[in-house]
């Protein structure tokens, strides 16, 4: 379960006005549930988690037996944004730290990820790895034709075409159910395809075979992550003051809106959920950023960035709020052990378990930013597990979608990634940019 505790804005926002938001986010979750805002043939995602077939996850792990036969220990997984950051967050967040470092017989194969940037050098020595091990890969683009995606795909695909006798077997493609450059190539290809429902954009797609297919592969639960989900899907969906979706789309949106705090930082204490942040950075930031509005979406990993931006949270220009993704217990126990010398003076904290020091860094973090003008939200699970990760995933989407409405800007498009893309197709001379090419030659 996915609690919100916004004891930390208490000093800051007067009970009136959070009331007033909280109004507003209803309102908010009104036109969510009833579909009738903007955006409304994007909400599939909010039934994900209560509407998605067994066969699917049954059809996720006959992908994973039948690679699992052939010896395959690495699976490259290809897609960028929306098609990456969900599957890359649950992986690094359930993987132990050292997985790679650890000797012993893997029970699942190694993830990687590629297509989401454009370096010659990532994918060269990607191809290194690639080159030892016994590679399968998963092609994922909701459009097809997105160009990061597609570039290494092609890359990967000429690699496993090579190497391979059964190569049509080791490539599945993740599209449209109809169109695109991705869907007619794994047509002719003969590629085993999972689809991107059509109401579903690319940074909520986490629960379909986007984000299911590779964390089935590297060796995660994926019935648990989505009853997690379930839960968050009835919790964010009820018109009720406990709703912690609302709770935390209103509080965000009067920081926003009442007092100037147009960055938001999403922090944790455990570097296993540093791509929850940058899943969540795209989620809010695609959704929000618009028409000239929106909280701007940041994320820390603390302790270890409280040595590097510490300082401008604590002192700086005092435009950000902080929302802490708290894990109430850890899955494992180190006890920092008595020294007789006690030469680095630690024999204080012996005894202890050192996530009893991560907690009073963090309460100690918490009471500071607060003097210093910092208020703060908490969004606390119980532990790090494939069904709280899934809560948070569905509780993120609801209070974004909330949020998004409360702003007054349709949470489901996003008109400005074009920009760039169009720029680099006329820079690159992509057939049918001719004009903009000239144009653009013409600006340089
Ligand atoms: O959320 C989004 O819509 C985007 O981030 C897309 O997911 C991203 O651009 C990748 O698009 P596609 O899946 O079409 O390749």
């Amino acid at each position: 379960m996915v609690k919100v505790n916004l004891g930390g804005c208490s000093s800051f926002v007067k009970d009136a006005d959070y009331k007033e938001y909280v109004a507003k986010a209803f309102k908010a979750l009104e036109v969510l549930n009833s579909g009738s805002g903007a955006g409304n043939d994007f909400l599939g995602w909010r039934h994900l988690p209560s509407e998605t077939p067994e066969s699917l996850i049954a059809e996720c792990e006959a992908i994973r037996d039948c690679w699992k036969e052939k010896g395959v220990d690495l699976v490259v997984v290809i897609g960028i944004g929306g098609s990456y950051l969900g599957a890359r967050c649950a992986i690094e967040a359930l993987s132990h730290n050292f997985a790679k470092q650890l000797s012993g017989k893997k029970a699942a194969p190694e993830v990687v990820f590629a297509g989401n940037n454009l370096s010659e050098e990532y994918i060269a020595e990607l191809m290194d790895l690639v080159a030892e091990r016994n590679t399968a890969t998963v092609v994922i683009s909701k459009s097809g034709t997105t160009t990061e995606p597609a570039v290494a795909f092609r890359v990967i695909k000429e690699h496993i075409e090579k190497t391979y006798k059964d190569a049509s077997e080791r490539i599945v493609a993740i599209t449209d159910a109809k169109k695109g450059a991705l869907k007619t190539l794994a047509t002719q290809e003969g590629y085993k395809t999972f689809v991107v429902p059509d109401n579903v954009g690319g940074r909520y797609s986490v629960l379909t075979p986007v984000g299911l297919l590779p964390i089935v592969l590297a060796g995660f639960d994926v019935r648990e992550m989505l009853a997690g989900a379930k839960e968050m899907e009835d919790a964010c969906s009820a018109m009720t003051e406990d709703n912690p979706a609302l709770q935390y789309a209103a509080m965000r949106n009067l920081l926003y809106s009442e007092f100037g705090k147009k960055v938001e930082i999403l922090v944790a204490y455990n570097p296993k959920l540093q791509y929850l942040g940058e899943w969540w950075k795209q989620l809010f930031g695609e959704s929000e950023g618009k028409e000239l509005k929106g909280i701007f979406p940041a994320s820390v990993n603390f302790t270890t960035d409280l040595h590097s931006m510490g300082q401008f949270i604590q002192e700086g220009e005092r435009i950000m709020f902080e929302t802490v993704v708290n894990v109430e217990k850890s899955s494992r126990s180190v006890v920092i052990g008595s020294d007789p010398q006690n030469l680095d003076q630690l024999n204080y904290l012996a005894g202890l378990h050192v996530e009893h020091c991560n907690a009073m860094a963090q309460l100690g973090t918490k009471l500071a930013h607060i003097d210093g003008g910092v208020p703060q939200l908490e969004v606390s699970i119980e532990s790090i597990s494939a069904f709280n990760l899934g809560g948070l995933f569905q509780f993120f989407e609801y209070a974004c979608g909330i949020s998004a409405y409360v702003l007054g800007i349709n949470p489901f498009n996003q008109p400005g990634v074009e920009a760039y893309k169009k720029n680099m197709f006329a820079l690159l001379e992509k057939p049918g940019y001719e004009e903009q090419t000239k144009a653009i030659k013409a600006r340089l």
